[in-house]
């Protein structure tokens, strides 16, 4: 009987910079997840890999004096290279400047075009370039910029292709709806209420403004506009409509989709709706989580607040790394990083937690049997809690993992571990080593512990595959002996088990001094990250031309009413990530205005200053507030800044 078989995918990264631990927590989690699943016995296809097309690369080239593939050749080097030291197997790597990723994707662009899904028409809307995204006026933020990066838009118009939506919408809210292909579920909403109800837009699908893309092979000067080049990855990677490979029978549809929450829209709604319009089956589950963030801002190279998981892993190991991420992000939530909880989580866990489990068992086999344990045992009733707590752990493990659930299998694992060590602290092995009469029931402690750290170590094998080789030579333990099937019970180990005391496995850090040499460090690669950026991301000034509204009269600025208000209190309107409502103090009684700065500002930042209101706009509703008026503020590469006012101001001042 053939194997069960697994398929799980990355998004394929932009090479337009060197990756940073950002990028790393879906490729560890979805190597985690892949090397459990192979160990489970199926037949796992893990696949990750770069979107190479498109403006920004075509820009970022141009500025380097070289072109578009030579520049990607070289930054998916350094992805490869950063893959191979977090101990990434993957089994196939896809670039989308491969020539049957092209051959694919232009065979889905005509079969969608035949099929009638695909027209020809005209785009004229506001487009973000660094985006390279067209967005319509209902799409747009409170302050008209951009929904996902918050930067001003500017207007274009041009030829293109669309991909008509509307017909798959009710398919695709029963999808998100009726079945649990969108994990976590608590996400389904905002899409339904954001996309889906108003009215799915067709989606813009070739450009002629740029080069830098896969040709529409009947239209020349249209390249195919990224989500459908993007996307197809999942499906030209296993030889769909192409010859390269003959696995799409075999693996597709995916099992797992894994992506952050900023591209779940492109992977929850228009990739079941090309699927659909191909009609092929749609993946089984797509996997959202949060970002991995640093002083409240998604770490990004653009941010210049990136950690280099080079410069982590070679302090601490790359296991450390790969545990320290799964460990903080949960299946949807952002998770901060900050070096203290680094360190404290790998001293806590790893070197107090495990590392001192493994050290302190093997040393004592050493001490009282020489290494080797004797066979007569002696059993007592403690040993049933324990081993019940361990065996308790491989099945919610097993659950959670089933679930993409990854920080939830690692707490379980380490509440096993946590028994273990409290099963030291209750049998006292050191009393007993002391007591010739014991020596039986010493051998039966010492043997549960390695056999529990057996079960724990192949448990955790997944998630820090470097280490788990290391402590099976420690505890004595053969390849046959940590097998997935062999998971279930105790007593796999032979009874006359030999250890071999090895190296520390999680030396313990000094917080201290190594929070001061990190953020030195992180200062230096700030600073050389912006002198390295261009004047534009350093917010000096705008990459793109600056494109005016039509010139206004001096009447028409005066029908602006601007005034000085007070933030008197600020909450984050619920169900919402980027909304605040402020309540102000305008010098005429006070009023309430929901502002789209949530994601920049925390309420304490803004209680007590002065904002510049605008005062005479039309109130409207934002999800359901009432909001009488917008506070100003601009964009700048780092995100919204909201201009202060000099606290002298009294509230309800005339601004012209
Ligand atoms: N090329 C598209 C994806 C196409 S998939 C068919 C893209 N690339 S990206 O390089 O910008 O981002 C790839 C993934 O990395 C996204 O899921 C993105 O959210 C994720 N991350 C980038 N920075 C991140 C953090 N700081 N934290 C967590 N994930 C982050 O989007």
């Amino acid at each position: 009987m053939s194997k069960k078989t697994f398929y799980i995918t990355t998004p394929i990264y932009y090479p337009s910079g060197n990756p940073h631990i950002g990028h790393c927590y879906t490729t560890v989690a979805c190597d985690s997840i892949a090397r459990f699943k192979r160990m489970q016995g199926y037949d796992v296809m893990f696949l990750t890999g770069t979107d190479e097309h498109g403006l920004k690369i075509e820009q970022k080239a141009a500025e380097k004096g070289v072109t578009p593939k030579q520049f990607v050749d070289e930054v998916v080097e350094k992805f490869k290279a950063l893959w191979s030291y977090m101990n990434i197997d993957y089994d196939r790597y896809i670039r989308t400047t491969d020539s049957y990723h092209i051959e694919t994707v232009q065979k889905i662009f005509k079969a969608l075009y035949d099929k009638g899904f695909i027209y020809k028409g005209e785009y004229s809307g506001k487009y973000c370039t660094p985006c390279e995204s067209f967005w319509t006026d209902s799409q747009l933020d409170e302050n008209g910029c951009c929904p996902e990066c918050h930067r001003p838009v500017t207007f274009s118009k041009e030829e293109s292709y669309f991909f008509k939506m509307s017909p798959f919408a009710e398919r695709i809210e029963k999808l998100l709806t009726e079945t649990d292909y969108l994990r976590p579920k608590t996400r389904v909403t905002e899409l339904v209420n954001n996309f889906i109800k108003p009215g799915l837009e067709d989606l813009c699908v070739s450009r002629t403004t740029f080069k830098w893309g896969i040709p529409v092979t009947f239209d020349e000067g249209h390249v195919v506009y990224v989500w459908i080049d993007a996307l197809s990855n999942y499906i030209s990677a296993l030889g769909f409509m192409n010859d390269a490979y003959s696995d799409y029978d075999n693996y597709w549809p995916a099992d797992v989709h894994m992506v952050a929450k900023d591209i779940m829209r492109f992977h929850a709604i228009i990739w079941p709706a090309i699927l659909m319009a191909l009609d092929i089956p749609l993946p089984k589950h797509l996997a959202v989580h949060g970002w991995i963030t640093f002083n409240g801002e998604k770490m990004s190279k653009s941010l210049g607040n990136v950690v280099d998981p080079f410069v982590l892993g070679e302090r601490y190991g790359c296991d450390a790394i790969r545990y320290h991420i799964l460990r903080e992000m949960a299946l949807g939530a952002d998770s901060s990083f900050s070096n203290e909880i680094m360190i404290n989580r790998i001293n806590s866990d790893l070197a107090n937690g495990f590392g001192n489990l493994v050290s302190r068992t093997v040393a004592m086999a050493d001490k009282y049997f020489g290494g080797t344990l004797p066979t007569e045992r002696e059993a007592a009733p403690v040993d049933d809690d324990f081993k019940a707590v361990v065996l308790k752990a491989v099945s919610e493990v097993e659950a959670a993992m089933d679930e993409t659930k990854i920080k939830q299998a690692l707490e379980e694992i380490f509440k096993a571990v946590d028994r273990a060590n409290k099963y030291i602290d209750e049998t006292e092995p050191w009393k007993l080593g002391k007591d010739e009469s014991q020596k039986a029931r010493l051998a039966a402690v010492l043997y549960n512990l390695l056999d529990g750290i057996r079960i724990i170590s192949t448990l955790l094998s997944p998630f820090m595959p470097s280490t788990m080789p290391k402590v099976w030579e420690q505890i004595g333990a053969s390849e046959a002996d940590v097998t997935y099937d062999k998971l279930s019970v105790f007593g796999v180990l032979p009874e006359n088990v030999t250890v071999h005391k090895g190296e520390i496995l999680f030396p313990r850090i000094d917080v201290e001094k190594e929070i001061e040499e990190l953020n030195s460090i992180i200062q230096k690669n700030m600073e050389a990250a912006q002198a390295n950026l261009s004047a534009a991301e350093k917010g000096e000034a705008p990459a793109e031309k600056i494109e005016l509204a039509p010139e206004i009269s001096i009447d028409d600025f005066a029908k602006v009413e601007l005034r000085c208000a007070k933030v008197l209190s600020a909450e984050k309107v619920k169900k919402s990530d980027k909304l605040l409502c402020l309540q102000l103090d305008d010098g005429m009684g006070g009023r309430q205005v929901v502002s789209g700065i949530a994601q920049y500002y925390t309420p304490e930042e803004l209680v007590g200053k002065k904002v510049q209101l605008v005062a005479n706009l039309k109130p409207v509703k934002l999800r359901g507030v009432d909001s009488c008026g917008m506070i100003c503020a601009a964009d700048t590469p780092n995100g919204v800044k909201v201009l202060f006012l000099d606290d002298s101001i009294p509230c309800g001042a005339k601004i012209r």
